[in-house]
């Protein structure tokens, strides 16, 4: 296991009618603005619980962020944050809001020409508004990391940060307020947080036995829950259950002193900067393909992948190896994702646009550095 410095100060308050508990976490004084999404918080009553729990603060609200949260409406929200003299932001929402918000607050102490210099050319930032969230999605753990993904439409580009400035100070965590999500998005958080599982999990053995096995187990837990949801849309316990997976999948705890490759999410990005995928509906397309191109490479952490989570058994590894890259894409179109490009309309013709992207930033992918936009073009051509 190699070594590491890992701190993850997420305060988590998680359970049925937690959102009252929101006045205890924020500072009295603070002016606090609500960012939250395209409106869905209005219908299922989150919104009414947060200003009811904040009755005696004063709030402003941003309002209308979109999913793959784009970089123009972010910087109207820090314009506003100037304007009013915030000194708290609180995301109410799922993996967008929470990455906007978190945009929101490292632009707004940026001191160098542009914001976007963060994501484009990974401009450090020294300094961020305090954040905290309340999760209406389980899906990305952005709630409880330090990552954030910002789409620009003018030249097409998504692209991802990371700082510990902008791990939220807490984050609230009702599974009762998943039970509003339209089956495309509890589909999709359920095939987020099981990739980004994946993504820290599958690369080659460094003897990392505790991360393995939550790893494993996570992954196990993710895929039964995730069979179950699709027929007991509010069971408490299956809400809860992914909740708290999602959370873990993707808060540092299962990627510390092991190697990782998020090659299926950088190649992903181009597929909704280019053609207005969602995220998930990229990872199930691009990780088999991946996993087919890599199975030499990956070949231990298939095995133990297919044996441990998907129950594989054969005489031969070779058959092993194989049973579990069919075992992941039959898990993803059980949940009714495609996994095949061909699925969205995107033709061969259109393959040098989607890895232009990561020509365009030079992405050297995966766990020993060797995915580049041409090795990226072979593993999508597999996917048709
Ligand atoms: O905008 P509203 O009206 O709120 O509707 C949203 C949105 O349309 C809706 N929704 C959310 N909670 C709801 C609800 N509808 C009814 N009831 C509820 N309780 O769901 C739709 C999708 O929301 P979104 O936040 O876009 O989904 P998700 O949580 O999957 O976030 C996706 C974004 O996160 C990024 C992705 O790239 C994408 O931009 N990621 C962030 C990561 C991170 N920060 O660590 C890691 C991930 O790998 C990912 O890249
Ligand atoms: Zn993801």
């Amino acid at each position: 296991m190699n070594n590491f410095e890992f701190c993850n100060p997420v305060k988590i308050i998680f359970g049925k009618g937690t959102i009252a508990r929101l006045s205890a976490q924020i500072p009295r004084e603070a002016r606090v603005l609500i960012l939250y999404g395209g409106g869905s918080i209005k219908k299922n009553g989150v919104y009414d619980q947060v200003k009811e729990a904040l009755a005696d603060f004063d709030t402003f609200e941003f309002g209308g962020i979109r999913p793959n949260p784009d970089y123009e409406t972010c910087m109207r929200a820090v314009d506003l944050v100037k304007s009013e003299g915030i000194t708290f932001l609180l995301a109410v929402g799922g993996g967008s809001v929470i990455d906007a918000t978190k945009f929101v607050a490292a632009a707004t102490y940026f001191d160098g020409e542009d914001p976007w210099d963060i994501l484009l050319k990974g401009s450090p930032i020294r300094e961020a508004l305090p954040l905290g969230c309340v999760l209406t999605l389980a899906a990305t753990g952005s709630e409880m990391n330090e990552r954030f993904v910002i789409s620009r439409n003018e030249n097409r580009l998504k692209l991802g940060f990371a700082s510990p400035l902008v791990f939220p100070k807490f984050a609230v965590l009702d599974p009762e307020v998943t039970y509003s999500l339209p089956l495309r998005q509890v589909i999709n958080g359920v095939v987020d947080s099981f990739v980004h599982v994946i993504e820290q999990y599958l690369t080659y053995p460094v003897n990392s036995r505790v991360q393995d096995a939550f790893s494993e187990s996570l992954m196990r837990i993710i895929v039964e829950e995730g069979k179950k949801v699709l027929k007991d849309k509010t069971n408490y316990d299956i809400r809860a259950n992914l909740m708290w997976a999602a959370s873990n999948a993707l808060n540092s705890w299962i990627g510390q002193g092991v190697p990782q490759d998020w090659s299926s999410h950088r190649i992903g990005y181009s597929l909704t900067a280019l053609f207005g995928l969602d995220h998930a509906q990229t990872l199930a397309i691009v990780l088999p393909g991946v996993m087919e191109y890599k199975k030499e490479a990956k070949r231990e952490k298939i095995l133990s992948l297919g044996r441990n989570v998907f129950d594989v058994t054969s005489d031969s590894d070779d058959c092993i190896v194989n049973d579990t890259i069919n075992a992941v894409e039959d898990f993803f179109l059980s949940m009714g994702l495609p996994t095949r490009l061909a699925g969205f309309g995107i033709r061969k013709k259109d393959l040098d646009s989607l890895v232009e992207h990561i020509r365009i930033m030079d992405w050297k992918l995966g766990e020993h550095a060797d995915i580049d936009w041409q090795v990226a073009r072979e593993i999508l051509a597999l996917r048709f």
